[in-house]
């Protein structure tokens, strides 16, 4: 058995043809030890690939038995729980870091990003909407789409009432991982495979998008979009937005630096460096004309948003005189931005 990319134990919903509808893993492994590894594959028969392996109650119980042999305590520990399971239980094998093929594998993966085991852009997440299914997420867990109207009768005959608190392809981040040290309003805006740091906090209006996050600490009252990672100290003032690159044409990815702030209703489709500013109500595009200006407020040029992105120490403000927009050097920043102000 050579090195893993990631494995994990996972109790799971299954529709009643039997397709997967989600899986929880209680502690996802990045690179697991040989010796967990070969210990599990000797059970379940696993020899090569990328697989997601059905397994019974018993063989959870061989494994915690074998984990236990090689001194793997937790996933020992884990696996023996996962003996009294009352749900289906898989073994998800990851040789190799590809395109997620099935849904064990692809919640493999958004449980190794929100448990802070992989960073946004470090796991290959390509084709994932394809592979997870659309599902009614219910008080009685999930729920396959096609079987919900029966399963609503059924608890409408029982005197009860099937709360449906979403429909969709992925599942709230807390039903699976609260990470340490994080402060979250309202937990449905935060999607499993958000990578949320140490420190941060998401107000009522934050949303986090899976393949995303903040690298904490951070205040976010604004929408981190899908691939967007927010720097440690970065504040997203209320309804601010960050551009994504799943929909309309959009492909620079973007990232907000250290210590920057996205002011209130104001946005980004260009990456900011550290030590940034957006003025309150002002969306930046890339291709937003933007004067620059010197620290006597006097014109140097006009150039393209896209041509700044990634700067750092730059305060954006839409003139309320002229309604420009323009860009000035963050005077709180201790460096000045020199390399801006060259014509
Ligand atoms: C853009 C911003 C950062 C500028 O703040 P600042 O650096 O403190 O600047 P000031 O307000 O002190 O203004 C400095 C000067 O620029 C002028 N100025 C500021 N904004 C301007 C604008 N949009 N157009 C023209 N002049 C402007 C001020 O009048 C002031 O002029 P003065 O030197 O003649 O007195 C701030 O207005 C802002 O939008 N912050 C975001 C706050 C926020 O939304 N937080 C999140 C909450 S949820």
């Amino acid at each position: 058995m050579t090195n893993l990319y990631a494995l994990g134990l996972g109790i799971g919903t299954q529709n009643s043809k039997g397709d997967w509808l989600e899986v929880f893993y209680a502690q996802p492994l990045l690179k697991p030890s040989v010796a967990a590894s070969t210990a599990i594959a000797q059970i379940i028969q696993y020899t090569d690939g990328n697989q997601a392996i059905l397994i019974s109650n018993s063989h959870a119980n061989e494994i915690a038995i074998a984990l236990e042999a090689v001194g793997e305590l937790d996933q020992a520990a884990l696996a023996k729980k996962m003996a009294s399971s009352k749900r289906p239980l898989v073994v998800t094998v990851l040789a190799t870091d590809t395109n997620p093929a099935s849904v064990p594998e692809a919640y493999l993966k958004l449980h190794l990003l929100s448990h802070r085991l992989v960073k946004p852009h470090n796991t290959i997440l390509t084709g994932i909407f394809g592979v997870l299914p659309n599902v009614a997420w219910t008080n009685k867990g999930a729920v396959d789409i096609n079987e919900l109207p029966a399963l609503q009768l059924q608890a409408r005959l029982e005197g009860e009432e099937l709360e449906v608190s979403c429909v969709d392809k992925f599942p709230k981040m807390t039903n699976y991982v609260v990470p340490k040290g994080v402060r979250i309003a309202h937990t449905a805006r935060v999607r499993l495979g958000a990578y949320l740091g140490e420190g941060t906090t998401i107000m009522h209006e934050g949303f986090v998008n899976f393949n995303a996050g903040t690298e904490g600490p951070a205040m976010i009252e604004g929408r981190i979009s899908a691939g967007v990672f927010v720097g440690a100290g970065s504040d997203l003032g209320g309804g601010s937005s960050t551009m994504g690159t799943l929909s309309g044409g959009g492909n620079i990815v973007i990232s907000i630096g250290k210590e920057s702030l996205i002011g209130a209703n104001a946005g980004t489709g260009i990456p900011l460096g550290d030590r940034c500013k957006i003025e309150s109500g002002l969306y930046i595009t890339a291709g937003t004309k933007v004067v620059v200006l010197d620290e006597t407020g006097a014109e140097v040029k006009t150039i393209k948003a896209r041509e700044l992105a990634g700067v750092s120490d730059l305060v954006f403000r839409r003139n309320s005189i002229t309604g420009r927009v323009e860009v000035v050097t963050n005077k709180s920043a201790l460096q000045l931005n020199s390399a801006l102000h060259v014509n």
